[in-house]
């Protein structure tokens, strides 16, 4: 283990967004990063299927040339942004991408994106995924992620989750922002997971005509078979042997990838408080989110 991931980091706030220093360090590069027209963004609010939809987007664009020889990691062929640790930053690997279009990952609320990816009218896809499943995947990822702050006890956590404590944010701003800034820029694919595990082939056709591609019968459903559950949690095993700052014997990466896992998470009591909060935190917003499918 690396010296600095000994101790979990804390958290502040960053032009008023819950951040660790990983996701700021590098800032004056993420600010002015020089985006290219034919970039492609995936942003999410974390735990939301950001390495699913890299992989799709990935195989997508690349499923050819990928089958031809061994693949790097996902979280290398999709560099995340903001990311900083060590001697290694999102917008290095970004810049040392060989393959074009580059395909770049983001967790930032919509207001931190760097000004560059609108100048260039860049397509961005959007995932979005259910709050209260979004808490159990980001529960258990900081837990078992070296590099995350830590949980605490379940009951704060959703508390922790309901006033934007969690790093990058309230989820509530978050998945508004994206929304209300997909009305006005049109090359915004608005995603959500629910939607996705209900009928991934309908979602990828979606995805196909918002970039622009049209991969025959056989390629989609090698796209589709590559990236389901079962298949991405064996062909990640490696990198996520290799990653330091995972511990999945605290809990994998690829945890169960179901909708409506807060049923094993949350009491009766702690769904109906919670409830509570969404119905007021989001009555302004025609956003609707499915908890089960
Ligand atoms: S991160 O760390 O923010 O980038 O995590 P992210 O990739 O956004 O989200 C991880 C959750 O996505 C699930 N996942 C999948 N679900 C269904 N199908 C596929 N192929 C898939 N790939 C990843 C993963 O299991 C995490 O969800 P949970 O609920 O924890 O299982």
């Amino acid at each position: 283990m690396k010296e600095y991931m000994a101790q979990k980091p804390r958290t502040f706030k960053f032009e008023g967004v819950t951040m660790t220093h990983y996701f700021t360090d590098n800032w004056e590069k993420v600010k002015n990063f020089k985006a290219k027209p034919d970039d492609v963004v995936i942003a999410t609010y974390p735990k939301a299927g950001t390495t699913w939809m890299s992989e799709i987007v990935d195989q997508l664009f690349f499923g050819e040339i990928r089958r031809e020889s061994s693949s790097p990691s996902i979280f290398d062929r999709v560099p995340f942004l903001e990311f900083c640790e060590d001697f290694q930053t999102g917008t290095d690997q970004i810049e040392s991408l060989l393959t074009s279009p580059r395909l770049i990952k983001t967790h930032l609320p919509v207001q931190l994106v760097p000004q560059s990816f609108w100048e260039q009218n860049c397509r961005m896809i959007y995932v979005a995924r259910n709050p209260k499943d979004i808490m159990v995947s980001y529960y258990h990822f900081d837990r078992m992620n070296k590099i995350q702050p830590d949980p605490g006890a379940w009951e704060e956590y959703i508390d922790k989750f309901n006033t934007g404590q969690l790093v990058f944010g309230s989820w509530y701003d978050h998945v508004q922002g994206w929304w209300e800034k997909s009305r006005s820029y049109s090359r915004i694919c608005y995603v959500f997971f629910e939607d996705m595990r209900e009928d991934p082939a309908r979602e990828i056709s979606r995805l196909c005509s918002f970039l622009g591609l049209s991969p025959n019968e056989t390629q989609k459903k090698e796209v589709l078979r590559k990236t389901g559950f079962e298949e991405m949690k064996k062909s990640m095993a490696d990198a996520l042997s290799n990653n330091d700052e995972f511990d999945e014997s605290v809990s994998p990466f690829m945890r169960k990838g179901i909708v409506g896992d807060w049923k094993n998470h949350f009491t009766v009591a702690q769904n109906e408080a919670f409830n509570e909060e969404y119905r007021k935190k989001m009555k302004e917003s025609d956003l609707k989110f499915k908890m089960e499918i």
